[in-house]
């Protein structure tokens, strides 16, 4: 409680002085932050009351702590970052629940644009461009009013500028960033643009062998400058992995890989692959006029507001140079551990590997399943001031606050193993390796969790119980294996539904045989992808994991020290519990999260008991496990 003196003005402009009491239930929100007549660019206005503002109402929703907090703060001055995307990154919290906490802080609406899609009308009140610098969407009018979903609600200078723009009122409401992300998508589609852009581009302006000199000059002109541009802005708001220029007799086509997998996006008339082929090499600081051998270079650029690198490399093929240019997001880089796609079963025995204090534990699957991004998670949910964590990679994916990464360079020598051995005098607790490649990085890396150390790190192998197989294949003694493991972790991705157009069904009584289940008493509903405007018409949005967690426990550790075979390996961990990648991915076909079909493409191995060419074999007995009608794969 607070006494204040107020002076009034009754409406003859007499002045009383009044004592009111007030009751101060939390601290002043916003105050608005002076920019008249200061001359400086509204966006690059550092605001530092809105950081304390966000940070106290992330700590009042107990999403980060004290300590957490400071460490976000302590970022942000560095990075310039804002600080919700800084506490995502350290994997704390979701955009949800962010999203939420601000919500209920403000006392305004948190409106998901996956259940409310923006009035198209709404959209046109603020032009695209401004939408994004602001990083705001407009979802419907109501008489003066219009609602304007906001990744930063307390951003009152967008406010302002959005309500001079509109002659609105604005009222702001919060929206995520990946909503904000997939509304833009939404505004009047660039897929005309691009035709127009493509027509302005005519044929008679290239012949096949230009000189540099011609090259260059056509790869500055203004069309072909803005095609290159749409189709990386396209391709990136699609939240594509790879971006394919590729050359063939009559067309150039141009794909992109989304969640894993390669869509066309547009193919346009040959004459225009040398000249985009050739901007896209100048914007990479590629040599245009060498077109017979493989060149690789970067690109680095800002789209929506976010920094994005490109990694691009071209190739001669027998119809031109192809270019394929990967993606690097440096902001989506992290996912925290709750959003990796564990069940909650699994998410325990993951929790009780990673708290170990010593031994080994290993990734394993194939190239792009996710393997450093839970290792990633796994080092953000250890970092703490309290241990040095320490990792060797090739490359460093990404950079993480508060570790010490090393970049494997074997020019000079700094090899896996070379840096290894260093790490034993660096004094480490947790070490990550980005990979087991070869022998003596497997030797060193056992010895080292056998010193007290953790090590974490990746195989190319299918399964848990294959691990062990390729470790002894590499020369480690089995009972050192047996004695330095912890855990195991297989691991792939299926692709998550899109909730807006996904269409249910009810499984047959024959696909449920395939599957071992039971018919269960009340229908199960399985869905399968249709395809919006939401999903990029793809039925299909984002990924999420599937894993098989494999404690080595005192069952499983005799195993190893005595050689057995993975199939056996596998079956005494299936007996103790462990859950398959098969039964992930079927739970999670269950649940609604992914379709049968797309399950079947990344786990179910074709003719194995689970495929669907063949009858399943037999259920052996009513345990609640899935996997023992399956066995091997
Ligand atoms: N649990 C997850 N949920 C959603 N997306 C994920 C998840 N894990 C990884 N991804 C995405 O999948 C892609 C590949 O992931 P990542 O680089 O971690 O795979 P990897 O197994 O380390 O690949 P490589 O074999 O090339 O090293 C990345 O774009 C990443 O953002
Ligand atoms: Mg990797
Ligand atoms: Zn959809």
């Amino acid at each position: 409680m607070a006494e204040l003196q107020i002076i009034v003005r009754d409406r003859f402009g007499q002045e009383a002085r009044q004592t009111v009491t007030v009751e101060i239930l939390r601290p002043p929100v916003v105050e608005p932050a002076r920019l008249e007549g200061v001359g400086i660019e509204p966006q690059r206005v550092v605001r530092p009351r809105r950081r304390v503002l966000l940070g106290q109402i992330l700590l009042e929703a107990a999403i980060v702590n004290q300590a957490q907090l400071q460490l976000a703060l302590e970022e942000q001055r560095k990075t310039g970052e804002r600080l919700g995307n800084i506490v995502l990154s350290m994997g704390l919290g979701t955009q949800d629940g962010i999203a939420a906490a601000i919500a209920q802080q403000l006392g305004i609406e948190f409106i998901r644009l996956a259940d409310s899609a923006p009035d198209e009308a709404a959209l046109l009140t603020v032009p695209e461009a401004i939408a994004r610098r602001n990083q705001v969407i407009p979802i419907r009018e109501r008489d003066r009013d219009l609602v304007v979903g906001m990744v930063d609600p307390l951003d009152i200078v967008a406010v302002d500028d959005l309500r001079r723009l509109t002659g609105f009122n604005i009222v702001p409401a919060v929206i995520t960033l990946d909503d904000f992300h997939r509304a833009l998508g939404q505004y009047p589609s660039m897929a005309g643009t691009v035709s127009e852009v493509i027509e302005e581009i005519l044929p008679s302006q290239f012949v096949e062998e230009e000189s540099a000199e011609v090259l260059r000059a056509v790869a500055t002109e203004g069309p072909i400058i803005r095609l290159a541009n749409l189709m990386i802005l396209q391709a990136i708001r699609a939240r594509a992995s790879d971006i394919h220029i590729e050359p063939q007799e009559q067309r150039v086509r141009v794909r992109q890989r989304v969640d894993g997998v390669l869509y066309p996006t547009m193919t346009s008339p040959r004459h225009i692959q040398l000249a985009l082929v050739s901007r896209l090499k100048i914007m990479a600081n590629l040599n245009i006029a060498e077109r017979r051998v493989p060149q690789d270079g970067r690109i680095e650029l800002k789209v929506d507001g976010r920094p994005v690198d490109l990694r691009v490399s071209t190739i001669p093929t027998v119809w031109g140079e192809k270019v394929v240019m990967r993606v690097l997001d440096k902001s989506g880089a992290f996912v925290g551990v709750d959003k990796l796609g564990l069940q909650p079963e699994d998410r325990q025995r993951f929790e009780a590997i990673i708290g170990k204090p010593h031994g080994v534990v290993l990734l394993m699957g194939p190239t792009g399943c996710g393997k450093t991004t839970t290792l990633y998670a796994i080092l953000n949910r250890l970092n703490t001031p309290q241990v040095n964590i320490m990792t060797i990679e090739d490359p460093v994916e990404y950079q993480m606050p508060g570790i010490s990464q090393v970049q494997v360079n074997p020019l000079p020598g700094l090899t896996f193993v070379r840096g290894l051995r260093a790490f034993l005098r660096q004094d480490p607790d947790i070490i990550m390796v980005g990979e087991i490649r070869d022998d003596e990085t497997a030797h060193i890396a056992v010895q080292a969790a056998l010193t007290g150390h953790l090590v974490l790190s990746t195989l190319h192998t299918n399964d848990t119980a294959g691990a062990v197989s390729r470790l002894a294949s590499m020369g480690v003694e089995p009972f050192l294996m047996a004695s330095s493991m912890v855990g195991l972790i297989a691991q792939r991705l299926v692709r998550v539904l899109c909730e807006r157009c996904r269409e249910p069904y009810e499984p047959s009584d024959d696909v449920l045989a395939r599957l071992s289940l039971a018919r269960p008493a009340t229908p199960l509903t399985f869905y399968r992808p249709v395809g919006c405007a939401y999903c990029n018409h793809i039925g299909y949005k984002g990924r999420i994991g599937i894993f098989e967690i494999l404690p080595v426990d005192a069952t499983i550790k005799p195993l190893i020290a005595h050689n057995a075979p993975a199939g056996e390996i596998r079956a005494a961990a299936i007996a103790a519990g462990m859950r398959t990648l098969q039964d992930d991915a079927v739970s999670k076909v269950i649940n609604g999260t992914t379709s049968l079909e797309e399950a079947l493409r990344v786990v179910l191995v074709e003719g194995g008991p689970m495929s669907l060419k063949r009858p399943a074999a037999p259920r052996q007995a009513a345990a609640p496990s899935l996997s023992d009608a399956r066995g091997q794969v």
